[in-house]
């Protein structure tokens, strides 16, 4: 949620945090602006909409240093005024925000009552308590007494009008990066920022303070004592987020779900070996419970998960919502070990838990796609998912990926014979397959782009999959589309199905496939307009999409890349923004 960029040094700055936050507006993108140095003064430009209506408005100019923002709007509606960056009273200090602050009301009234406030936004108060605090203390004084009052989540870049030579910046629960060359230093919410101008990266630590020129950085812990930097070098690059010749992000990534899978294979297995670290393998082991933690499409991935464990290992399992986990006490076992899926290595509510976990001394294990983030640097053990950057907001191959290597991890950690590599690689062929009958998909978009409901049904792992499905369909097709276990329909649900609404059914599991057709039966006797999504195996004549047989317990991701593309397809047919879905963010960086 929001991105924020900085750049110091010999290149265009203004251009630097152009192109950071081009990077970076899939982590919001309801309005946009930038502040940078021109003649001894700070301009600031900034606009509801995207980076290219922020591009429209600005004119060419070199600039030495500069900040940037890309909002996902949390206090205040998206509108040219409550776009970032803020200015403090007298107009010295330009600051961007990325997170909430909690307490933003209580520290208005105790301190800055008097001012003006411009816009309806938490992050005000920080800059006009450091233009406060400065009329008695120094500026890095006023900077980290604000910082001891802020209650949430913060990263905030600052400018000073009368110090253009330096970017403070501020950190607590919210990502920032720092980038480093030696031509200058940069700021970003996330690696994809600074790609461009530095070649070497450090993540901050929570609490953090400290100021950058172009060629020095100070880093502070929140009592002012010096931290040391540790810089690692940067691995990602241009090519890496390129849309190629696809239309969208999200087509080139379901795409991209074959190589996906090959790829995984490659890093994960030695021969017939799979590859990985023996503590990690060991600590599983002895637990006596292992705790899912996740949200969203990683939650559901986490369902694979626990099959996988429990069927393999014999261990006992749960999925955890995590914002629901923050708030809640569950009986926690002798020797837990938690488990969490993050796309982002972002996510707020993953983050919030996980410290908890910390706390308590539980091992913690983060499977991500994003090594560079914060969930991996608080973790104790780290898996990645190599998928390659996922651009697209609604996330599809990190899905899948997360999925694979739940099963090499259990495989591993089992010791088992299974031949999960051989099976994998019949699912990447499998993928190829299904990738080769996209008419079909675009049929079934056709035919329900236009409902305002729309159900996905399955049984175990075919529910999994409705849940994901139905969560594809609602972000970026904009269909209210509900998954049920397929036995569900008859305690309820079926009470909304009428003339012509659309039921999907998932059937990729032999011992639930006579069951969840009479199921689909009794909707399509109550006017539902059904599909059929099955396997070879199980397929009758008429089922509307054939799916190629693989093992049995890998078929969600054979079926995985058939609903995200029927859900790809209605958008498309809706016009919709698909890689921008509206009122989303890419990382999920507030609780
Ligand atoms: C849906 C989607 C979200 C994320 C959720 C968790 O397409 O992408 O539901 O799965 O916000 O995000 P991560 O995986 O970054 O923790």
């Amino acid at each position: 949620m929001c991105g924020i960029v900085g750049y110091i040094g010999e290149f265009n700055a203004l251009m630097a945090s152009m192109e950071g936050l081009q990077n970076l507006e899939y982590r919001g993108y309801d309005s946009a602006g930038v502040a940078f140095d021109k003649n001894n003064s700070i301009q600031i430009y900034k606009t509801k909409g995207r980076v290219r209506d922020l591009k429209l408005k600005l004119q060419e100019t070199h600039a030495s240093l500069s900040i940037g923002h890309t909002r996902w709007a949390t206090h205040g509606e998206a509108n040219d005024i409550n776009a970032h960056p803020h200015s403090s009273r007298d107009g010295r200090f330009v600051l961007v925000h990325n997170g909430i602050i909690e307490n933003y009301q209580r520290l208005k009234l105790m301190y800055v009552k008097e001012y003006p406030f411009i816009s309806q936004t938490d992050t005000e108060v920080i800059v006009q308590l450091i233009e406060y605090f400065s009329k008695e203390m120094t500026v890095p004084e006023s900077i980290r007494k604000t910082m001891s009052l802020l209650e949430g989540s913060y990263a905030c870049l600052i400018l000073d009008r009368e110090h253009l030579d330096r970017i403070y910046f501020i950190k607590d629960k919210s990502p920032l990066l720092i980038g480093k060359s030696t031509l200058g230093m940069s700021f970003s919410s996330d690696i994809t920022g600074l790609m461009d101008y530095a070649n070497e990266y450090m993540i901050l630590e929570d609490k953090s303070f400290g100021v950058v020129t172009a060629k020095e950085i100070e880093l502070y812990d929140v009592i002012g004592l010096k931290l040391s930097l540790d810089f690692k070098p940067i691995s990602i690059k241009k090519e890496d987020i390129d849309k190629h010749t696809y239309t969208h992000y999200m087509l080139k990534e379901i795409h991209e779900q074959p190589m996906m899978v090959r790829n995984l294979i490659d890093r994960y297995f030695i021969k017939d070996e799979v590859n990985i670290s023996k503590r990690l393998l060991h600590q599983i082991r002895q637990s006596d419970k292992i705790n899912f933690v996740a949200c969203g499409s990683s939650m559901y991935a986490s369902y694979y998960a626990k099959y996988y464990f429990e069927k393999l290992c014999g261990i006992p399992c749960e999925v955890f919502c995590a914002s629901e986990l923050v708030y809640s006490t569950p009986l926690i076992t002798k020797r837990p070990f938690f488990i969490f899926f993050s796309q982002s290595g972002e996510t707020a509510d993953c983050i919030a838990v996980m410290k908890k976990c910390k706390k308590q001394g539980y091992p913690t294990l983060t499977i991500t796609n994003t090594k560079e983030s914060s969930m991996v640097h608080l973790s104790k053990y780290y898996l990645d998912l190599y998928a390659g950057k996922e651009i697209a907001v609604a996330s599809t191959k990190a899905y899948t990926a997360m999925i694979v290597v739940s099963a090499i991890l259990a495989r591993a950690v089992h010791m088992s014979k299974t031949n999960i590599k051989n099976n994998l690689k019949a699912v990447s062929l499998a993928m190829e397959k299904v990738l080769e009958n996209e008419e079909v998909y675009k049929g079934i978009a056709k035919e329900i782009k236009d409902s305002s409901d729309a159900f996905f049904i399955g049984r175990g792992m075919d529910y999994w999959t409705s849940l994901e499905a139905a969560l594809k369909l609602k972000e970026i097709a904009y269909i209210h589309t509900e998954a049920f276990p397929s036995g569900e329909l008859k305690h309820g649900p079926i009470a909304l199905i009428h003339k012509d609404t659309p039921v999907l059914a998932i059937i990729t599991q032999e011992g639930t496939n006579r069951i969840t057709r009479s199921n689909l039966m009794e909707t399509a006797s109550r006017g539902a307009k059904t599909f059929v999504i099955s396997t070879k195996d199980l397929a009758s004549l008429d089922d509307d999409i054939i799916l190629p047989n693989v093992a049995h317990y890998l078929s969600g991701l054979i079926s995985a890349l058939v609903v995200q593309l029927i859900a790809y397809y209605a958008a498309l047919y809706k016009n919709n923004d698909i890689d921008k879905p509206k009122n989303l963010a890419k990382s999920v960086t507030v609780e």
